[in-house]
C-alpha cells in the first residue's frame, strides 16, 4: 500500500512572520496524523526553509525546496545546492515544477540534471510533469508526459528511482481553478505507472507514489484521492490557507 503524500507548494508567496504561523499551524492540525498515516511537506521559498524547518522540527512534517541546482558548489551566483538545502533541513526538492519549465525556460535535461544532483546530495526528488492547454487540446498529453518523464529520469537505475515521487500537474489546471476532473488525472496517473513498469519493473511501478497538482482544494481533495492510482496531491493556492490545507489532508486520514 502507498502511503498517501500531501505537499503545500507555497511558490513565492508569505513572508517571514507569516511562513512560521502557518507552518506552526499545519503542525499543530496534524500532530497525531502526520508521518503515520500520511506523509505531510511543506514547500516555502528558500529564505524561509530555515525559519520554517526550525518551527518544524519537532513535528513529522517535511520540508521541501521549491528548486534545486545542479552543481553541489562553486561560482554559481544565485544558486542553492544539494548541500545547503540538506543543511537547513530539507528533505524534499522539486524538480521542474512547471513554472520553472514554462517561465524560467529549464529543458527536460537541466530537470533531469536536477533529480541527479538532489539524489546525489541526499534529497528525495519531486518530479514534475504535465501538458500545456494546447498539447491536451491537441491529444498530445501522453506524448508530453512521456517525454518529460523518460528525459527527467534518465540514466537513473531502479535504486534511485524508488526515492523519487512523481507530481502530474496539468499546466491548464495550475492557479486557474481548472481542476482536471477525477478520470483525466487518474488516466494520465495510470499512464505514468505503466511506463514506469516498462522502463524498470512492477514492484517499483507499484511503490511509486504520484501526486495530482493543479486547483486540488478542500472540495476535491477526496474525489481525487480516490482514484487508484493518485497517491497523494501537490498543493499551490489551498495550501496558504491552514484551514484548507488541513481539511485536504483530513481527506485521506
Ligand atoms: P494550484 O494548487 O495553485 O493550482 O498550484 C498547483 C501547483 O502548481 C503546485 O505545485
Amino acid at each position: 500500500m502507498r502511503k498517501p503524500f500531501i505537499a503545500g507548494n507555497w511558490k513565492m508567496n508569505t513572508d517571514s512572520h507569516s511562513s512560521v504561523s502557518l507552518a506552526k499551524a499545519i503542525s499543530s492540525g496534524t500532530q497525531h496524523v502526520a508521518g503515520r498515516s500520511v506523509d505531510v511537506a511543506v514547500i516555502p521559498p528558500f529564505v524561509y526553509l530555515q525559519a520554517v524547518a526550525s518551527a518544524l522540527s519537532a513535528s513529522s512534517i517535511a520540508v521541501g525546496a521549491q528548486d534545486i541546482y545542479i552543481e553541489p558548489k562553486g561560482a554559481f551566483t544565485g544558486e542553492i545546492s544539494a548541500a545547503m538545502l540538506k543543511d537547513v533541513g530539507c528533505s524534499y526538492a522539486l524538480c521542474g515544477h512547471s513554472e520553472r519549465r514554462h517561465v524560467i525556460g529549464e529543458t527536460d535535461e537541466m530537470v533531469n540534471k536536477k533529480v541527479k544532483a538532489a539524489l546525489a546530495g541526499g534529497l528525495l526528488p519531486i518530479l514534475c510533469v504535465g501538458e500545456l492547454r494546447e498539447e491536451r487540446e491537441s491529444d498530445k498529453t501522453a506524448e508530453v508526459v512521456t517525454r518529460q518523464l523518460k528525459n527527467g529520469l534518465a540514466d537513473l537505475g531502479d535504486e534511485k528511482v524508488s526515492a523519487i515521487t512523481i507530481a502530474y500537474e496539468p499546466v491548464w489546471a495550475i492557479g486557474t481553478g481548472l481542476t482536471a476532473t477525477p478520470q483525466q488525472a487518474q488516466e494520465v496517473h495510470s499512464l505514468i505507472r505503466e511506463l514506469i513498469s516498462r522502463i524498470y519493473d512492477s514492484r517499483l511501478a507499484d511503490a511509486l507514489r504520484i501526486q495530482y497538482g493543479g486547483s486540488a482544494k478542500p472540495d476535491n481533495a477526496a474525489e481525487l484521492m480516490a482514484q487508484p492510482d493518485i497517491d497523494g496531491l501537490l498543493v499551490g493556492g489551498a495550501s496558504l490557507k491552514a484551514d484548507d490545507f488541513l481539511e485536504i489532508i483530513k481527506t485521506v486520514v
